[in-house]
């Protein structure tokens, strides 16, 4: 029996995870997208509803991330029916927590889910960057990757992407705090400078290193050492009222580090898990001393990505 309609989940995402601008993050999986798809005979991809904490979004298509993401899919395959899509999102927009990511995701892995002879993710990987490029103005995996495969991701290349899972030392829990602001993705890229000093490049690619090492060998001190994004945090920094003191806040109370969730102006930290509620706390009430209200979780960072949860 074909399967005619499937229901998929994607996770919100640390994307970048501080010192991986553009090519390392991690699955949030407290919050997340659910893109519904069913067959439909008319030929192309429609957006019959958006519901959820966002509903201003593009019912065209071909601009929206998830409509977009679809019909990428359904060029490449010509499956012979058209895909109607039902967007439910989970994921606040301008968070910095790869929402538009988290749709074009679950679009792909709904829409998978209905084709008689399946995609490998790699594949939905390249049809999922079409639609993040809708919302982002920039082909970037840092939000897609995670979202797809699960857990801590670092890809390689744009063209030819390489995915890779990186193991997260068991102990870690990432704690996550949004700010009730709205910051655009476009804009948080446009303010970026295009050159950088040398000796930054030189520190922000040992941190990286570090940071990756302290991950395969499960040393915490190396994580907390390697945790400072020297190039983008230091410009970005003046977009999130408070950034200087939740980080403060969150350093004080024992976290290994913390940085910017992707674009903004989100912001997390990561821990041992005796921390994370102070943490939390401390991080809640900087920017609530900044006038902020804030949304805040605590996860650990699972390896389980998109997946379809309800299928006919
Ligand atoms: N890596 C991107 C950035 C994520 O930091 O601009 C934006 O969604």
């Amino acid at each position: 029996m074909p399967v005619t309609m499937a229901t998929a989940f994607a996770p919100a995402s640390v994307g970048n995870v501080g010192i991986g601008f553009d090519i390392l993050g991690h699955t949030f999986p407290a919050l997340g997208d659910r893109v519904r798809a069913r067959r439909s005979s008319a030929p192309g991809v429609s957006i019959s509803a958006i519901g959820g904490v966002v509903r201003d979004l593009p019912l065209e298509a071909a601009q929206n991330t998830a409509g977009m993401a679809v019909q990428a899919l359904l060029e490449a395959n010509r499956p012979g029916f058209g895909i109607e899509l039902e967007i439910d999102k989970g994921i606040p927009l301008g968070s910095g927590l790869g929402g538009s990511a988290a749709s074009a995701v679950a679009g792909v892995v709904a829409a998978n889910a209905l084709l008689d002879t399946p995609r490998p993710q790699l594949e939905l990987l390249r049809c999922a960057m079409r639609g993040e490029a809708v919302a982002s103005g920039a082909v970037h995996v840092d939000n897609i990757a995670p979202s797809l495969y699960g857990g801590l991701v670092l890809t390689v290349g744009i063209d030819h992407p390489r995915v890779k899972q990186i193991p997260v030392p068991p102990a870690i829990r990432c704690v996550l705090v949004h700010p009730r602001m709205f910051l655009a993705t476009r804009e948080a890229r446009g303010i970026l400078n295009r050159s950088v000093d040398l000796a930054d490049v030189v520190w922000q690619t040992a941190n990286l290193a570090g940071f990756l090492a302290g991950c395969y060998t499960n040393d915490l001190a190396m994580i907390r050492d390697a945790f400072e994004d020297v190039m983008i945090e230091p410009q970005r920094a003046r977009l999130i009222p408070g950034f200087a003191e939740v980080k403060r806040a969150a350093l004080e109370r024992g976290a290994l580090g913390c940085s910017i969730s992707g674009a903004g102006p989100s912001v997390f930290a990561w821990c041992e898990e005796p921390q994370a509620e102070p943490i939390r706390n401390a991080m809640v009430a900087a920017f609530a001393r900044e006038g902020l209200d804030s949304d805040h979780w605590v996860a650990a960072i699972a390896p389980e990505g998109a997946r379809v949860v309800e299928r006919q």
